[in-house]
């Protein structure tokens, strides 16, 4: 967490409000990761943009050992930027067309998770036009959870081929592929913010079970099989992830006892556990407002648009955030307030009823853990306000300062 002098003097060098994200965090975080998984699978940790695509960001952790896990053209562009080695690359998601998919082979892109037979079929046709071999992992979308609970798992969805087609028509399945496109592997995700490591070994224990039984009954190689990931971390609230250190054992003995699927290599993707701890948000204080003798409003420079605009979805907390006030400031009696921003829109409210010590407007406070699904994962262009300032520091020294675009471009 970057320490308060260093923080006042990033917000008044570069304004607020800031994103600041330090590159030492990013880089412990890619080491603890990489030093749980089974090296005897040749694991591979790859970093999921959608968490955070700045490339001085990604850019640290491709220096980390990670590679790069993509889901659109725009995240090619940043993983480009940031340096990655796209023939390493996974892309991913669900929607996309067969223009998509060409962009994404001219772009080097080695690897492939595919969502259904209809995205099969369309990258075999990219593939074919563009005379270019490619790779897929077929996404499983699981007929069941593991024993252990987990939030999200084996629910309708539009991810992923369900199991049971793909034991039933596998091998119909299959035949969309061929030529240029060879199907090398599976690939599944349980679910985000899976927090024990017991809940993830029992995840991750299932996948191979699964990729087992598909590999074996259809024939095709299980070259690569990537487990997903899920691993936790907390957002917008102080603290850290769990201890996942459970998982360099667990993992090793699974590996050491599965049949076929230790003939893989074994991926993971992660975005949260990577990005997450390195972002602290930055705000000024604008004005502290009381309504009909009933509410204080805490109103900041910073809100929905630059933080938890995808709250609405469910993927991240509601109305939840931990806000670090000045030293200065932590022996003042505590007021109870709701931390707004400056959009026209009762919608734009960080947090109801949070307790912290008085402050005054020209304060500056701080979000701490939004490294991942921050500034890009919010409402950006909403009531068209700038995007937060975004600097990567290492011990409160910038080494990149961005800000992203927003505005319309003309067509026609
Ligand atoms: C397929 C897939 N991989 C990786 C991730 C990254 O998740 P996290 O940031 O929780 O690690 C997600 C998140 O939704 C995902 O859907």
């Amino acid at each position: 967490m970057i320490d308060p002098g260093h923080r006042e003097a990033l917000a008044a060098a570069h304004g607020t409000p800031c994103y600041v994200y330090d590159a030492d965090r990013i880089a412990a975080q890619a080491e603890t990761l990489r030093s749980f998984l089974p090296t005897a699978a040749s694991p591979r940790l790859l970093y999921s943009f959608k968490a955070n695509p700045l490339p001085s960001v990604a850019g640290e952790l491709r220096r980390h050992g990670c590679e790069a896990d993509l889901t659109s053209p725009g995240e090619i562009g940043a993983a480009v930027a940031a340096g990655f080695d796209l023939s390493r690359a996974l892309y991913g998601g669900p929607g996309k067309g067969e223009e998509e998919y060409r962009t994404a082979i001219r772009a080097g892109i080695g690897q492939f998770s595919v969502e259904s037979a209809v995205d099969l079929e369309r990258l075999a046709a990219a593939s074919r036009s563009e005379g270019t071999s490619v790779k897929a992992l077929l996404r499983v979308n699981p007929h069941s959870p593991p024993k252990a609970k987990l939030a999200m798992s084996g629910v309708a969805s539009q991810f992923g081929f369900e199991e049971d087609e793909l034991r039933r028509d596998g091998r119909e399945i299959l035949r969309l592929a061929g030529g240029t496109l060879s199907v090398v592997g599976l690939h599944l995700y349980w679910g985000t913010q899976i927090a024990e490591p017991e809940a993830l070994l029992a995840s991750f224990e299932k996948t191979v079970e699964i990729a087992e039984e598909l590999a074996d009954g259809l024939g095709f190689p299980l070259d690569i099989l990537n487990l997903g990931g899920g691993f936790a971390w907390p957002y917008a609230h102080e603290g850290n992830g769990p201890d996942l250190s459970p998982l360099r054992e667990g993992l090793a003995a699974l590996h050491a006892r599965s049949g076929l699927a230790q003939r893989a290599q074994w991926w993971f993707e992660s975005g949260r556990y990577l990005a997450g701890s390195s972002g602290t948000l930055l705000t000024r204080v604008m004005e502290v407002k009381r309504s009909k003798d009933e509410r204080l409003f805490l109103i900041l420079d910073t809100g929905i648009h630059h933080l938890g605009g995808m709250a609405g979805l469910g993927r991240i907390p509601r109305f939840s955030i931990d806000l670090l006030v000045p030293p200065a400031r932590r022996g003042n009696e505590t007021i109870l307030v709701d931390v707004v921003g400056p959009l026209c829109t009762p919608l734009d409210c960080l947090g109801k009823k949070i307790e912290i010590p008085r402050v005054d407007p020209g304060d500056l406070l701080a979000i701490p853990n939004v490294g991942a699904y921050g500034a890009t994962a919010s409402v950006g262009a909403f009531l068209s306000r700038p995007a937060a300032v975004e600097i990567l520091h290492r011990d409160g020294e910038a080494i990149a300062v961005h800000r992203l675009r927003a505005g319309h471009e003309a067509i026609l």
